[in-house]
C-alpha cells in the first residue's frame, strides 16, 4: 500500500488537478496490486472523491471527529466524510498528537468510532527522538498501540492499517535506516501477535512513515515488515507515482 498524506497543502481546485492526473498516469494493472490512497485535507475529499469515482484509487480524511454531529466547533466527523466518498481515515497522526493534544485516548475513541462507520483507519504510531536516544522505542510502541487498540476485536483489526512514523524522520528528510525501521516494526508485529495470534500478526498490513522519497523507498519496501508507505512531502506531486511503481516491483 503507498498512502499519501496531503496534510494541509492544496486548494480543492488544486486537489482535484492532481487527484486526476494520478488517475490518468498510474495504470490500471499496477492498482491491482498496489492499493493506492490519497488523503487530502478534508475540504477537499469531495472534489478528490468526485474525479476519483470509478477508479481504484482510494481517498481518505487525515482526521476525523469521533461524534456523527453536535457542537463541536471546527470539528468533521467520519459520518461526514463518509458522505463525501472517503473510504479510510489517519488516526492519530504525530502532528495530531503533538500539535492538538490528541492523547491515546482519544484515539482509542477515534478507532472505534471509524470502524463503527465503516472507514478503514490508517493508525499511526511512533517515537520521538528523544524517546528513541532514552531507548524507549518499544516502550512508546508498546503505550501507543496498546491504548489504541483497547476494546479492539479480531475482525476489527483487519480492516485496521498501522503506520509507524518515527516522528524525528517525519518532515525532516531524515528517514530511518532501513533496519530501524524493520526492527521497530517487527516489534510493532510481535505486539500484533501478543495481542490477536500469529495469523493476524502476518496478516495485518503495517506501514512506514517518515521522509519517504523515490530514492530510499526501495530500500524500505523490500523488508520482510514493511508493507508499504505513508507519505506526506512526496505525495504532492509525480514523485508519489514512482512510490507507487517502486511499491508495484515488491508487491
Ligand atoms: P513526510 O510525512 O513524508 O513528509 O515525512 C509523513 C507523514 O507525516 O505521514
Amino acid at each position: 500500500m503507498v498512502a499519501g498524506n496531503w496534510k494541509m497543502n492544496k486548494t480543492p481546485t488544486e486537489a482535484k488537478l492532481f487527484a486526476g492526473s494520478i488517475a490518468d498516469t498510474i495504470p490500471a494493472e499496477l492498482l491491482s496490486r498496489v492499493d493506492v490512497v490519497v488523503c487530502p485535507s478534508t475540504s477537499c475529499i469531495g472534489s478528490v472523491t468526485e474525479v476519483l469515482y470509478g477508479t481504484d484509487i482510494s481517498v481518505g480524511g487525515q482526521n476525523i471527529f469521533y461524534e456523527d454531529s453536535g457542537a463541536y466547533t471546527g470539528e468533521t466527523s467520519g459520518e461526514m466524510i463518509k458522505d463525501l466518498g472517503a473510504d479510510y481515515t489517519i488516526v492519530g497522526h504525530s502532528e495530531r498528537r503533538k500539535l492538538f493534544g490528541e492523547t491515546d485516548e482519544v484515539v482509542n475513541k477515534k478507532l472505534h468510532y471509524a470502524l463503527r462507520k465503516d472507514l478503514r483507519p490508517i493508525l499511526c504510531i511512533g517515537e520521538t527522538l528523544e524517546e528513541r536516544e532514552e531507548c524507549e522505542t518499544n516502550i512508546v510502541l508498546e503505550r501507543q498501540l496498546k491504548g489504541a487498540l483497547e476494546g479492539i476485536s479480531t475482525e476489527q483489526l483487519r480492516k485496521i492499517v498501522i503506520a509507524y512514523e518515527p516522528v524525528w524522520a517525519i518532515g525532516t528528510g531524515v528517514v530511518a535506516a532501513p533496519e530501524q525501521a524493520n526492527e521497530a516494526m517487527a516489534f510493532v508485529r510481535h505486539l500484533i501477535e501478543t495481542l490477536y495470534g500469529k495469523n493476524l500478526a502476518v496478516d495485518c498490513r503495517i506501514l512506514y512513515g517518515g521522509s519517504i522519497k523515490p530514492d530510499n523507498f526501495d530500500d524500505l519496501v523490500s523488508l520482510e515488515n514493511i508493507d508499504g508507505g505513508l507519505v506526506g512531502g512526496a505525495s504532492l506531486d509525480e514523485g508519489f507515482i514512482e512510490l507507487v511503481r517502486i511499491a508495484g516491483r515488491h508487491a
